[in-house]
């Protein structure tokens, strides 16, 4: 997803250091270029090298460095990057940017930005609820500086509060928006399904299917990206929720229906892209089945199709389904559409190369209402997930 994005890391000093270097080492994972621009006091808890190897680059740490030719590297790194992140930020640098003071290679760099500048502070409890503190960190934002706000926790000093730096992944995610945070979504309220129901039928036996979770949750992070508000009603799963996005945790298909039903009114987009049970056990034993207990056959009762449910009062809203198909795809496919009256279903075939539950890839078919099918190659969910929201908008913007 990265690929070609140039991420400029500020690091100052403070214990959460040691945290920058599996960030510097997911963003070169996950295919950025990084470079490194730390401060005197930074350098006392990690060492350059650290970086220097991570990033597979210089690490820029003196004003005046040795090298006449980097006289002005403040100048050409701030250049070269597409956003810059702050981790961990000092009350110190905060404060010094926030005075317009540019007194070292990082805070030199900070000034000559003109692109996203994400500060991620880090510091003790009292410090951060410091008024001076906070009203520099208001008039940056005020000045167009992003914050991911620390978490709650256990600080270095040995006391618990406010004041931890954020997770890696919620520093990945701020990264995410403002490198590929568009709005054509703004002001939408979808609400997606994911993942995979489970029907008791005692307190340690279950029926449920193959789904992971991985496409609901790859739509509702583009989603979130692309500027909407995101209710994201999931099964069990063991997935990742994007900053922002609400998660509501379910369990068995009429939870799911309950949880959606009501919060159609207002939503603008309905996404189901969970795979709901179509059966629950008939009865349920409170206390586990005894191997003499258990029936030869098992009496199921149909659940509730919570898509054609809301088919029926849809309205304005746009509804996409999911088709999971080994055969008659299309026929089977137009026939689930029209009787849960979407404006158009995605035909997964988990026979296919590359498609199927588990996978990170996905070789979808979309069907529309008026019968027109298309298909899309072999792609990444998030690359499926984008082209489905890309339909979603064009139909929003043109019925
Ligand atoms: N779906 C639903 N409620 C159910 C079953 C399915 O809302 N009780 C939704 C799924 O989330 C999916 C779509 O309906 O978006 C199609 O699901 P699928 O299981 O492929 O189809 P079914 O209608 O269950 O038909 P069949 O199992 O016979 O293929």
């Amino acid at each position: 997803m990265f690929f070609g994005k140039k991420i400029l890391i500020g690091i100052t000093g403070g214990i959460a250091v040691y945290k920058t270097a599996e960030l510097v080492r997911q963003f070169k994972k996950a295919g950025a270029q990084v470079r490194v621009v730390m401060t005197d006091a930074a350098t006392k808890f990690v060492s350059p090298l650290t970086f220097e190897t991570l990033s597979e680059n210089d690490v820029l740490t003196g004003l005046f460095p040795e090298t006449s030719s980097k006289q002005t590297a403040h100048i050409e790194w701030a250049r070269w990057s597409d956003v810059m992140v702050i981790c961990p930020a000092t009350l110190n640098t905060i404060g010094k940017i926030a005075s317009g003071i540019a007194d070292n290679a990082l805070t030199t760099t900070i000034m000559a930005a003109n692109v996203p500048v994400i500060f991620c502070p880090a510091m003790n409890k009292a410090m951060f609820a410091n008024s001076i503190y906070r009203e520099n960190q208001k008039k940056l934002q005020e000045h167009g500086y992003y914050f991911v706000e620390p978490g709650i926790g256990e600080l270095a000093c040995g006391e618990v509060g406010y004041g931890r730096l954020a997770d890696i992944e919620t520093i990945f995610d701020a990264v995410k928006l403002r490198l590929f945070g568009k709005n054509d979504f703004s002001g939408k309220k979808l609400l997606i399904t994911a993942g995979p129901t489970e029907e008791p039928l005692d307190p340690v036996r279950y029926l449920t299917n193959l789904s992971s979770g991985k496409m609901g949750f790859a739509l509702a992070e583009q989603a979130k990206i692309r500027g909407a508000e995101v209710v994201l009603v999931s099964g069990p799963v063991n997935l990742r929720t994007f900053s922002g996005v609400e998660l509501v945790h379910i369990r068995t298909a009429f939870e799911m229906e309950q949880q959606v039903l009501k919060r159609l009114e207002g939503t603008d987009v309905l996404i189901m892209a969970a795979a709901v049970s179509d059966y629950r056990p008939a009865e349920y034993s409170p206390n586990k089945l005894k191997k003499q207990d258990n029936p030869k056959s098992l009496a199921l009762i149909m659940n509730n199709d919570i898509l054609a449910k809301a088919g029926q009062n849809k309205g304005n809203r746009i509804q996409v389904g999911f088709s999971v198909e080994t055969e008659n795809e299309y026929d089977y496919s137009l026939d689930k559409l029209r009787r849960k009256n979407c404006d158009f279903i995605v035909i997964n075939n988990p026979a296919r190369p590359g498609a199927g539950f588990r996978n990170d890839t996905n070789r979808v078919t979309v069907l529309d209402n008026k019968g027109n099918m298309e298909r899309y190659p072999l792609l990444s969910k998030y690359r499926v997930a984008d082209r489905i929201l890309d339909k979603v908008f064009n139909l929003m913007q043109n019925g």
